[in-house]
């Protein structure tokens, strides 16, 4: 079970969350390569800043120092911005809500260290917010202007992200249950590995993405993982494709460069397939009909595609999140902070990040 324990059984209309009173919560985000701040107004969004690291892309992935030394050239402009864009003054925020883990813990401590200082400056609440529970409750991000259609309690959610893969069933705002989840990488990581393998660049999903659009799914095939229940493995897969790639390469220098676009297409539809094989079986196990997708991952068009499908062909009803609220963001993080905070939770100012999901409480 995630932290918090609000529960909605007996009130299921999240609407009446957002109705209890009018809040402005300033979000920061700063688990890892980009660094956020957004605000919201009783769940409605104002702004959402996002300064991403361009200096990791020579390395072909994140360099943990470098981050956090850019979290802090950004961190101060990014949050003046939100603040500037949302039209309010620092004087009107309510609370902060800040990320505490997981993530790297040199990017997190500039987050949280930023969120503490202002708190006290400003002698307004903190809040902190475990960052999956941002991506999972991203559906109820508000926006002026749009439907704002979102999941009825209960729900699935398929979590995807560079370092998470967990199908999370969602009872209430802060009542979580992990139903499943990677015994060793994450899907987003087996993207990056094939693209660094490739040599495509960092990060790998969007470009397999981009390139599995021209390319043959079933050209070749990958050995899928036996899992037991609802865990995924993507170690296997990784290694599979390395296999592949070498024992061709042999054969013919000129392979990779040659077929990459068929590769990229095969290699994410067995990723596609996996995640899905578990999503089918989780829904189908619980009776859940609504399902969300968030993380990095849930970017990926074919994903996106296969759950619509998926969803058309069994019932569901999918929420799939805007681009902008799949890869790291504060936005998500001023929502769920917004829930912590109607649920009366306030966070002490000696708090510490945590990195691993194990220690956050
Ligand atoms: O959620 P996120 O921004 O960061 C965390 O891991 O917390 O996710 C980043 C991951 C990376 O592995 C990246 O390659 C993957 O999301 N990603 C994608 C796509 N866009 C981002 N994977 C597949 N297809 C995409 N279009």
């Amino acid at each position: 079970m995630w932290p918090g324990n609000l529960s909605c059984k007996d009130d299921p209309d999240i609407n009446q969350h957002f109705e209890i009173m009018a809040d402005i919560i300033l979000g920061i985000e700063s688990s890892c390569d980009d660094t956020s701040a957004a605000v919201i107004s009783d769940g409605y969004l104002l702004s959402n800043v996002l300064a991403s690291q361009e200096v990791h892309k020579a390395y072909g992935g994140v360099i943990p120092e470098l981050a956090s030394r850019a979290h802090q050239l950004n961190i101060v402009p990014v949050v003046s911005q939100a603040i500037d864009r949302a039209g309010i003054s620092v004087g009107d925020i309510t609370a902060i809500a800040f990320t505490r883990g997981p993530g790297l813990l040199g990017s997190l401590l500039v987050g949280t260290s930023f969120a503490k200082g202002l708190a006290l400056a400003l002698d307004k609440p903190l809040v902190e917010v475990n960052h999956l529970q941002g991506h999972v409750l991203a559906s109820f991000i508000r926006q002026y202007g749009q439907d704002n259609v979102h999941p009825e309690f209960p729900y699935l959610c398929l979590l995807v992200s560079g370092g998470n893969s967990q199908i999370v069933k969602i009872n209430s705002p802060l009542d979580f249950e992990i139903l499943g989840q990677t015994i060793d990488d994450a899907v987003g990581e087996a993207f990056d590995k094939c693209s660094k393998m490739m040599g495509l660049g960092y990060p790998g999903g969007p470009v397999v993405d981009r390139l599995a659009k021209a390319g043959d799914p079933d050209r070749f095939h990958f050995a899928k993982p036996h899992v037991p229940g609802f865990d995924y493995s993507f170690s296997g897969i990784k290694t599979s494709l390395l296999y592949f790639v070498r024992d061709r390469m042999a054969e013919d220098p000129q392979f990779m460069e040659k077929n990459k676009e068929d590769i990229c297409a095969s290699f994410q539809r067995t990723l596609i397939e996996i995640l899905m094989d578990k999503l089918v079986k989780a829904a189908k196990a619980t009776g859940i009909r609504q399902i969300t997708i968030g993380g990095g991952v849930s970017a990926n068009s074919g994903l996106r595609t296969a759950v619509t499908e998926e969803g058309r062909k069994r019932g569901w009803t999918t929420y799939l999140p805007e681009f902008k609220f799949t890869t790291d963001n504060a936005a998500m993080i001023a929502i769920a902070g917004y829930f912590h905070y109607l649920n009366g939770e306030r966070t002490s100012l000696d708090v510490a990040p945590v990195s691993r999901i194990g220690d956050f409480h």
